[in-house]
């Protein structure tokens, strides 16, 4: 149940490195902005509520105080006017007049409770008040002896603006410091992503441009290392191919010397079989020299498989085959033609080659193309499906020379799947015979 509840958790939270530094800037400050509005703000609201209460509630009993000890009509005038001055109190009495509306229980609301409060406890008559005169002004409405006194003040007396603008500028100071991590971290992030898409595409065999490494010193580095790694893995490659060509080469002299050393032999069984080693081991050295000199520097770039599957089956039907093409999907993809090209064939010609049909299918599954090619020939057991993909490794019964290969074909197959970040697998085809899985990784 625990780990249920993290992923259904984890599957809330970012994947991404930004998204996921930004939360752990950010929940802090949140937190710490929400406890501070919560506990400061809370406790200054009410104080601030009470004290202006209690400030307009003393002013209107110190105004009704005056009115009780001098209750003239010159007298009114002149509190009239002193109430206006000093207190921003306007004051109206309506003779004879009968409160019709009392309030006797502290209305809903933190500043019109605190004013109930402070008038209840001055005032020892019924009172009314009315917090929405109109948007600036509230009125208080008192019974007195002879006549209703109503006193109308500004709502300013009451609210205080400040703290307003204060969580104004908590909210607008966190938004602009979002803002400015935000920038921030995407500039920090984007060398990883960087460094991270140049990976992938090494992996895929896509040619890397170098690029200027940017960002935090561990991203430099990481950065740097992986630019020199590329160039050692390239040098290394280079290196072999030519190694092998070389001796390939350099093997030809002497085979080209042996076969005119054995035709002047008189020809008997020994000589016989000899001659035919010979021309065997000429034919494995080309083979070898011709896919070595194709691996040279060829560039990827996007390219349809679909069409290339297309071009191949085309050629292929052309000589006679019997080929089942399916594709499924549009399968662009960033990979080297040559290089493919050859991949393909070399699968295609085994089953011309081996078997009478074929059926090619091609589609999309998940992050992979796959290539799927069935055949209806003898197959390959499945403890030698291994070994097949070795050099000039060729199977018992396929030795005679009517089916005429060298064995470089699935090596130069895999070779090329390999060097593309994908894979040939063989498996059991469900008609009998040998199915090729050909999986080639799209990346992003
Ligand atoms: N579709 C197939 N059905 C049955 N056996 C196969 C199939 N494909 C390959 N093989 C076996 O695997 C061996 C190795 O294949 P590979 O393509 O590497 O060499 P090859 O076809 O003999 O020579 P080449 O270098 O001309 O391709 C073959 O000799 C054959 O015995
Ligand atoms: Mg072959």
């Amino acid at each position: 149940m625990g780990s249920e509840q993290n992923r259904r958790i984890k599957s809330f939270l970012p994947t991404g490195l930004l998204g996921r530094s930004l939360l752990i800037l950010m929940t802090p400050m949140l937190l710490l902005q929400v406890v501070t509005v919560l506990i400061f703000f809370e406790r200054h609201w009410d104080t601030v509520a009470r004290q202006l209460s209690r400030g307009l509630a003393g002013d209107v009993a110190y105004v009704l105080d005056y009115l009780g000890q001098y209750p003239d009509e010159d007298h009114f005038k002149w509190i009239q006017h002193s109430a206006r001055g000093h207190m921003q109190l306007d004051l109206v009495f309506e003779p004879d007049a009968i409160l019709d509306e009392q309030t006797t229980e502290p209305p809903f609301g933190l500043v019109s409770k605190e004013l109930f409060i402070a008038l209840d406890e001055r005032l020892s008559r019924p009172f009314y008040f009315n917090m929405d005169l109109d948007d600036r002004r509230l009125e208080i409405r008192i019974q007195l002896k002879h006549g209703v006194l109503s006193i109308v003040a500004p709502r300013k007396r009451l609210y205080n603006s400040t703290t307003y603008i204060f969580f104004m500028w908590i909210a607008g100071s966190a938004l602009i410091l979002y803002g400015v991590a935000v920038i921030f971290m995407r500039n920090q992030v984007r060398p990883i992503r960087r460094l991270a898409k140049a990976a992938d595409q090494f992996g895929r065999g896509v040619d890397v441009e170098d690029f200027k490494p940017e960002g935090a010193a561990e991203v430099r580095t990481a950065a740097t290392s992986f630019m020199a790694m590329r160039d050692r893995i390239g040098r290394h490659l280079s290196q072999r191919t030519a190694l092998l060509a070389g001796v390939s080469h350099d093997l030809r002299t002497p085979l080209t010397r042996m076969k005119l050393e054995l035709a002047m032999q008189q020809s008997s069984p020994g000589v016989d079989a000899l001659k035919q080693d010979v021309v065997d081991m000429e034919r494995m050295v080309d083979a070898y020299l011709a896919f070595a000199r194709g691996e040279e520097g060829e560039k990827a770039e996007l390219t349809d498989i679909g069409k290339l599957l297309t071009d191949q089956v085309g050629e292929a039907l052309r000589d006679g085959q019997q080929i089942d093409l399916h594709i499924e999907d549009n399968l662009d993809m960033e990979l080297r033609p040559q290089s493919m090209r050859r991949c393909i064939s070399n699968i295609m010609s085994n089953a011309g080659r081996y078997a009478n049909n074929l059926s090619v299918r091609a589609g999309r599954r998940g992050q992979d193309y796959e290539i799927v090619f069935d055949d209806d020939g003898p197959g390959i057991p499945a403890e030698k499906r291994e070994e097949v993909f070795k050099p000039f490794f060729r199977l018992e019964e396929s030795r005679n020379q009517a089916t005429g290969g060298v064995g470089l074909g699935m090596t130069i197959a895999r070779d090329s799947a390999r060097g593309h970040g994908g894979d040939v697998m063989l498996e059991d085809a469900p008609g009998g015979g040998l199915r090729v899985r050909l999986v080639l990784p799209i990346g992003h």
